[in-house]
């Protein structure tokens, strides 16, 4: 078979446009039969729309879910949201990360139920602080049937093998807006919400990094499966990754833990506490390598740093110097009630454990 060149950016999309309305039938016949029940779908309301896409930009659904239900028992509308203090909010947000989403969510529902109406367009959603692009359509399309296709992550892969894209894309944000206008020709008009859906669906549960193509209810619009492309397919260029260590100290004195709190200069949010790192409390890497007992080593990702972070314990009488404002001795019955950023709340929870452990055999 011969195929055309040309110089559009997304070369085939045309065959896929032309048969757009049999694509809608058949994505729309198999979301309706085989979606997942999740709360914010068999109950809708705008509020639970919104919470859910804003948990949902970085954080999977099976991760997101029991923060939604807790969320929603405790704050379930937009007046209760507007009417929470920010140390509820973050309390609440405490284990998802990312947490100016947190903040941004209370701010749109304090702007929300201060306006005389709801707005309903994607444009108007886009004002609000912390709606993107993609979170103005997802939300507009659900909640009020505004015919706006969103573009995530998930579209992206569905979209790029479906017309058979295999030139390496840039970075998620430009795949983002070159397959816009594809997926908005795509967009079922009569149910722009449920559409939207039921491809990024397809994207979570079919069309994942393996694809299951057997499974696929468009299977035979498929440019990449046709190739024998489709798992090949997006290409990203590989991240430049930077590996950072950072080491982290455990001090106790009498029954508290020492403990930081981002400055006032910082951009991060001052509520948020964490394991000290030796910097803030004026101490070289070495020296508490060399003094103190590791507890604990942890990796993780953030964006393109594989950052490696270790805990030493260090005895209650080493002598440090603050060197950031914010040091705080916390009592640790207390510690509960305060919000740890990211990961610092599994890590403090399993060196209290631990201690716990270690103490016990003596006291019994
Ligand atoms: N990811 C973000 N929002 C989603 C939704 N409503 N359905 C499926 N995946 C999603």
């Amino acid at each position: 078979m011969t195929q055309t060149t040309t110089h559009s950016p997304l070369a085939s999309s045309a065959d896929l446009a032309g048969r757009a309305a049999e694509f809608r039938l058949a994505l729309g016949q198999w979301y309706q039969a085989n979606h997942r029940q999740l709360p914010w779908r068999t109950t809708p309301s705008l509020y639970r729309t919104v919470v859910s896409e804003m948990m949902l930009q970085q954080t999977r659904i099976d991760t997101a879910l029991p923060f939604f239900d807790r969320w929603l028992a405790t704050l379930p509308d937009f007046q209760s949201l507007a009417a929470a203090s920010e140390g509820q909010v973050l309390k609440l947000w405490e284990g998802l990360g990312y947490y100016r989403r947190a903040r941004n969510l209370h701010r749109l529902a304090r702007e929300l139920v201060a306006l005389p109406t709801v707005p309903t367009s994607p444009e108007a959603w886009r004002n609000f602080t912390g709606i993107g692009p993609y979170s103005a359509a997802a939300i507009t399309s659900i909640a009020f049937g505004a015919p706006a296709a969103c573009v995530d992550g998930n579209v992206v892969r569905v979209l790029a093998r479906l017309i058979g894209h295999d030139r390496p894309l840039k970075d998620s944000s430009s795949a983002a807006r070159l397959f816009q206008p594809l997926a908005q020709t795509m967009l079922d008009p009569g149910d722009p919400g449920s559409h939207n859906q039921a491809m990024m669906e397809l994207g979570a549960t079919v069309c994942q990094k393996v694809p299951a193509c057997g499974a696929c209810p468009v299977a035979d619009f498929c440019q990449g499966r046709r190739s024998g492309q489709a798992a090949d397919i997006p290409t990203f260029p590989a991240k430049q990754i930077e590996k950072i260590s950072v080491v982290r100290v455990w001090i106790e004195r009498g029954d508290s833990l020492l403990l930081a709190r981002p400055g006032k200069n910082s951009r991060r949010l001052a509520e948020l506490h964490e394991l000290p790192s030796c910097d803030q409390i004026g101490l070289a890497p070495q020296d508490v390598m060399e003094r103190g007992a590791l507890r604990l080593t942890r990796k993780r990702s953030i964006t393109r740093y594989s950052i490696t972070e270790s805990i030493y314990q260090m005895g209650e009488d080493i002598d440090f110097e603050p060197m950031e404002e914010g040091l705080a001795w916390l009592p640790i019955h207390t510690l509960d009630q305060i919000t740890f950023s990211g990961p610092h709340r599994r890590w403090v929870d399993t060196l209290l454990a631990d201690r716990k452990y270690n103490i016990a055999p003596e006291q019994a």
